[in-house]
């Protein structure tokens, strides 16, 4: 048999393995064992400590007015580290009256617990005792490596306009495409008193190269607004050597690696807990384990609250956004409460959409004002800032009794919410800064009046 090859049919040949070739290269399916190997190996070594202090990152304590909490990392041999603080000043010799406190050192060895793992120093300072409503400079390290100077403002201790951002589940692509999202939500707030993380802030719970990602996209965002964060279901995996036990376990550095209250439930330190602002308590709750025990905590916490708002935060959404997922056990034990006390926002991600309502005392019944409801227990929104996303339901959340106001799939997202006296306005904002949903809140004789329509 003869075959006679037409020259370009050998090159449409060529052309056509080159385009396979460079698009399996892209998606990594042609590399060898080898180049893989080397390739997780070049970034290991970028998420690995060394000797400069890096993840540097504020965490809000209980009395956001008068404390701090900063917590910092380096290679492991480092074992002494501290921070220098001082009331920050228009000239660069506000240094001078800096005051020096010495840091908890924990030793992390992640090795074996995810394939990126290394050893690591974490330090942890908790500083107290500051005056209320007044911009501080700090840095981190020892006598050889020190950070830049960061700025921070200690809360008012009295009652005055707050405002806050909230993101939900960062999780995935996040050096990528979630750092748009917190570098804008920086540029549209950058007072912001505080930061929430709903929970999911990485895909892979012990994961060392997933977490430098979170820390580089935030980069001195996250040392300069202190974090309220909740972990998700992917901040409990098991380690890469427990893989055929049952031991979900939390992300290895979630507890070295921020500063959070320590005012919730035994065993849940630092995953549920709560922080007040002088008009606001911010509730954390874990909506990964313990659920009934959290309920009887959230009780005491709901009814000895003196604040004028109430929010909570978790990460599994009340009523689900998306398809197939529900969590009977939120709407069991804590919805509930968050109505007999009326918690005014419950701030959740889980469902890589976006969804917001409420549900109403006579949901047909427009306020005096024409345009106001009045609502019964809180606002719920489900967010999502990093990349996966997932479809919404059709449905809307009816069969629960509530009405959900607003939807959105395939988009990324952040919230700024600000507090001044008795309204609360609420915006949901796009990487590129267009406005996508808005809503306030006006406490007037006791009820909490939704407009819809601000
Ligand atoms: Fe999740």
């Amino acid at each position: 048999m003869i075959i006679i090859i037409n020259r370009d049919f050998f090159s449409f040949c060529i052309k056509l393995f080159l385009g396979i070739f460079l698009i399996s290269f892209q998606h990594n399916s042609l590399f060898s064992q080898k180049q893989k190997n080397e390739l997780d190996a070049i970034i290991k070594e970028w998420a690995a400590p060394d000797d400069f202090p890096d993840h540097v990152i504020l965490s809000a304590t209980k009395d956001p007015s008068t404390s701090i909490g900063i917590n910092w990392r380096t290679e492991p041999t480092n074992k002494v580290g501290f921070v220098e603080i001082a009331i920050a000043g228009d000239g660069p010799r506000f240094g001078r009256k800096k005051i020096r406190q010495y840091a908890k050192r924990s030793f992390l060895n992640t090795e074996g617990s995810n394939l990126d793992g290394f050893e690591s120093s974490y330090f942890e300072v908790k500083i107290e005792g500051l005056k209320p409503n007044t911009l501080y400079a700090y840095r981190v390290g020892n006598t050889k490596f020190k950070s830049e100077w960061h700025q921070f403002k200690t809360s008012n201790n009295k009652e005055s306009p707050i405002s806050f951002l909230y993101v939900g589940d960062a999780q995935n692509y996040i050096l990528s495409l979630w750092s748009r999202v917190i570098r804008k939500a920086y540029k549209v707030a950058p007072d912001a008193d505080f930061f929430i993380h709903a929970g999911d802030l990485v895909d892979k719970a012990h994961s060392e190269s997933e977490w430098n990602e979170w820390f580089a996209a935030g980069n001195f965002i996250h040392s300069e607004i202190p974090a309220i964060a909740v972990p998700g279901n992917h901040e409990y995996q098991r380690t890469e050597i427990e893989q055929k036990g049952d031991g979900r376990i939390l992300s290895l550095q979630w507890q070295p690696q921020f500063s959070l209250p320590k005012n919730g439930p035994k065993s849940l330190e630092e995953t549920c807990y709560y922080v007040d602002y002088p008009n606001l308590r911010i509730i954390a709750l874990n909506s990964n384990v313990k659920i009934k025990l959290q309920a009887k905590w959230l009780r005491k916490i709901l009814a000895e609250n003196e604040k004028k708002w109430t929010v909570v935060t978790y990460h599994h959404p009340v009523f689900s956004a998306s398809t197939g997922r529900d969590n009977t056990e939120l709407r069991q034990y804590w919805k509930p409460l968050f109505d007999q006390y009326q918690v005014d926002l419950a701030l959740q991600g889980h469902d890589h959409t976006y969804a917001r309502g409420a549900v109403y005392e006579n949901p047909n019944q427009l306020d005096r004002d024409g345009k106001s409801k009045i609502v019964k227990g809180p606002v719920y929104v489900v967010s999502v800032s990093g990349a996966k996303m997932y479809s919404i339901n059709e449905k809307g959340w009816d069969e629960f009794g509530a009405k959900r106001e607003k939807a959105g799939e395939q988009i990324q997202l952040f919230q700024h919410i600000s507090i001044d006296g008795d309204l609360l306005k609420y915006k949901s904002f796009t990487p590129t800064g267009r406005l996508f949903d808005s809503f306030q809140i006006l406490k007037d004789d006791g009820k909490n009046k939704l407009n819809n329509h601000f």
